[in-house]
């Protein structure tokens, strides 16, 4: 599936771009195609220690307590290794889609905060998909189904 890159905020549309970037309201000209947009494993039965640091970690708990019923919480973590998360290399951003259509950014600092997010689903089904930027080593992502 090809990949088109907002050149404004970094956000990756799967298949087309949008007419507008949900992330940052850019317009459909701000986006070009660029299918080396999201880093993949050379070998994914044998990852490298760069590759544990970046490949997002998706955990679903389907029975949530903040929410109520129906509520999935999909909690995030960079990655099986921990990323580090420190002024010079640290954890940018981690964008989550439904079924490959965005859904949510979770802005990062290096300032107190580790390299996760947890988010509520309304959803019960589909794929969620957490890709994460690294400031020095690009955009990574997990796929799982819900
Ligand atoms: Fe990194």
């Amino acid at each position: 599936m090809d990949t088109y890159v907002c050149g404004r905020c970094g956000f990756v549309a799967f298949g087309q771009a949008p007419d507008i970037c949900p992330v940052c309201g850019a317009p459909k000209s701000a986006f070009s195609l660029d299918n080396s947009a999201v880093k993949k494993p050379s070998d994914p039965e044998n990852l490298s220690e760069l590759e544990k640091k970046h490949i997002p970690v998706v955990n679903l708990v389907k029975k949530c307590g903040l929410v109520g019923p129906g509520c999935v919480d999909a909690n995030i973590r960079i990655g099986e290794i921990l990323h580090p998360s420190e002024a010079k290399h640290f954890i940018t951003y981690i964008d989550v889609y439904l079924d490959r259509k965005f859904i949510a950014r979770v802005h990062l600092t290096p300032e107190n905060l580790n390299p996760a997010a947890g988010i509520h689903l309304r959803a019960s089904s589909g794929k969620l998909l957490a890709m994460e930027n690294c400031n020095l080593h690009g955009r990574w992502m997990t796929e799982v189904t819900i």
